[in-house]
């Protein structure tokens, strides 16, 4: 279960991954889980140190929590960055008509229509903590983009909830639905990992595709048979069948 004993809640910080991280640096630590959010974020990050627009009318959150306390081990952790990537896409699916087709650009980006709305960035500050950040476009309007993004939209388009439903919607209900879907998935890493990668495939954007993957060490290129028990894509190559994983940053403290 996961039941948040921490929530710190600001106008405007940095970036609320970094904020936890100065929490768990603390010589005395909160109570985890830990929930930081924040209106804006003035230093948002995205995966691969890219800037994340983070202006107000954003959802932007990040969750502390104790691998051991989720009962986790750190061989789950490919899992746990696609269960928090499916919780971000059911979380924003629930709030949208069936026309719009929702889906997981693996391992964890959410896009709607082709468009990307929501990412998650799941750093590891210790052996032990996690910090899993999540940002999902709400009611933040595309005419605000500031300029230094334009660039960046216009080669990957993005939307909005707000740019959908012309509506605004409730943030804070957005993350209680959000924790609760993430909760139950956190179990089904452990209880029921097959049905679990069963999900994520289903919504997998690049499954049966053809895709081209840069790698530190090199390029792979493959066809998309799908994804296995430990959350990593599987590519049928010329050189038999290859796994890619996912990374996830670890950070000293
Ligand atoms: C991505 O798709 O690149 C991941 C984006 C993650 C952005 C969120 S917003 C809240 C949290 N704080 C950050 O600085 N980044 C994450």
């Amino acid at each position: 279960m996961l039941t948040i004993r921490t929530i710190e809640y600001f106008d405007s910080v940095s970036s609320t991954n970094d904020r936890l991280k100065e929490l768990l640096r603390q010589s005395v630590p909160p109570q985890l889980p830990c929930l930081v959010t924040a209106r804006q974020q003035t230093a948002g990050r995205g995966r691969g140190n890219k800037v994340w627009w983070s202006s107000e009318g954003a959802l932007l959150l990040s969750l502390g929590v104790e691998l051991s306390a989720l009962s986790l081990e750190r061989t789950h952790l490919s899992l746990l960055s696609l269960a928090a990537g499916l919780a971000a896409l059911e979380t924003i699916r629930h709030r949208l008509p069936e026309e719009n087709h929702t889906a997981l650009h693996w391992p964890n980006d959410v896009y709607v229509d082709g468009k990307k709305i929501g990412g998650i960035l799941l750093e590891s500050p210790t052996p032990q903590h996690l910090v899993l950040g999540i940002g999902i476009n709400v009611n933040n309007r595309l005419t605000n983009i500031p300029t230094e993004f334009l660039d960046e939209f216009e080669k990957k388009p993005i939307t909005s909830l707000i740019e959908i439903l012309e509506k605004p919607t409730d943030i804070p209900f957005l993350i209680a639905d959000f924790c609760e879907r993430l909760s139950g998935k956190i179990n089904q890493i452990t209880t029921n990992p097959a049905e679990l990668v069963q999900n994520v495939e289903r919504c997998c954007l690049q499954v049966g595709k053809n895709l081209t993957i840069h790698q530190d060490h090199g390029v792979i290129q493959g066809y998309c048979l799908g994804i296995d028990q430990n959350g990593s894509l599987r590519l049928k190559t010329p050189n038999g069948t290859e796994t890619i994983q996912t990374g996830i940053a670890v950070w000293g403290l």
